[in-house]
């Protein structure tokens, strides 16, 4: 694989940043997974708008405009001729050398590392027969909106809903599912009412949440952005979540607890493919 590091492209093997680099020490860095289909980037500027909101709510440099990180992405796709699939990027604060809390000066480079990644998003397993999910408590930290790569804990979250048997973690706090492990919780009630938690400093703010609430509204589907909890959505009509990578997933299980016939949903279903059309 050919990756970026800081201005180069290079070969994966010859790619390096410094042991004192505070995404590696500190986690002080953000992130963004945008997905390639057909070799076309999918919702690009709203990955990138939540890039720069992500960097500027850590007070984190951002030296590339959107036109510059779109040409790094798009060099990417060409050189390892990605089809379908992911590309990741990460931007850290960098190092001026030694492990220290505070920040560096603001001239520091920061660091900015991609890479692609293939993968089946449209025909994927998951994509048509549902994931089945389990609850954890959301214990990380409180500034969810912001995409740093802090991931420990949902990592934890997905490690135990594998050991229960499930394929994903929902995280819930004070009764209420706040989000997937990476990814929005949505919820069809019995009326046909679209739910999914409001914005707020408990979510991060995904680019295909938002999207397919423009479809929904295409659709002339009802929508309410509001908290719900698990024992609502155990008994909502169906739930799915979204993500880049997953777009839109039928959940046909919560701990155990089928929801409606245990099968994907229809209107899930719908939105699913809508997206996709949409996305190609
Ligand atoms: N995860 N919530 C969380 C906690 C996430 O990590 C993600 C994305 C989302 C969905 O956001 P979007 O629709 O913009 O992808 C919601 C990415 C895909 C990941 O970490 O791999």
């Amino acid at each position: 694989r050919t990756v970026y590091v800081n201005g180069e492209y290079v070969a994966e093997r010859d790619a390096r940043v410094s042991i004192f680099d505070r995404g590696f020490l500190l986690a002080d860095g953000v992130y963004e997974v945008s997905s390639v289909l057909e070799g076309k980037l999918i919702d690009f500027p709203g990955h990138m708008g939540r890039l720069k909101r992500s960097a500027a709510e850590l007070e984190m440099a951002l030296p590339w405009d959107e036109k510059a990180l779109l040409t790094i992405h798009r060099e990417l796709i060409r050189r390892n001729a990605l089809a379908e699939g992911m590309v990741y990027l990460q931007l850290t604060r960098g190092s001026a050398g030694d492990r220290d809390f505070g920040y560096p000066d603001t001239d520091t480079p920061p660091t900015l590392v991609l890479f692609t990644q293939a993968k089946s998003l449209v025909d994927s397993r998951s994509g048509s027969e549902g994931i089945r999910v389990v609850t954890q408590p959301d214990w990380r930290w409180a500034r969810r909106d912001i995409k740093t790569v802090q991931l420990l804990y949902p990592a934890m979250a997905k490690m135990a809903a594998k050991a229960a048997g499930a394929d994903d973690a929902w995280m819930v706090e004070d009764g209420m599912v706040t989000e997937g492990a990476s990814n929005n919780a949505w919820m069809l009630t019995h009326d046909g009412t679209l739910v999914t938690r409001e914005l707020s400093h408990a979510i991060l703010p995904g680019i295909t949440r938002a999207v397919v609430l423009e479809i929904a509204e295409a659709l002339s589907l009802r929508v309410e952005e509001r908290a719900f909890s698990v024992e609502e959505a155990q008994s909502a009509k169906e739930c799915f979540v979204t993500s880049a990578s997953s777009f839109v997933t039928p959940v046909i299980a919560i701990d155990d607890v089928s929801i409606g016939d245990g099968c994907p949903g229809e209107v899930a279903r719908r939105l699913r493919a809508a997206y996709i059309e949409e996305s190609r």
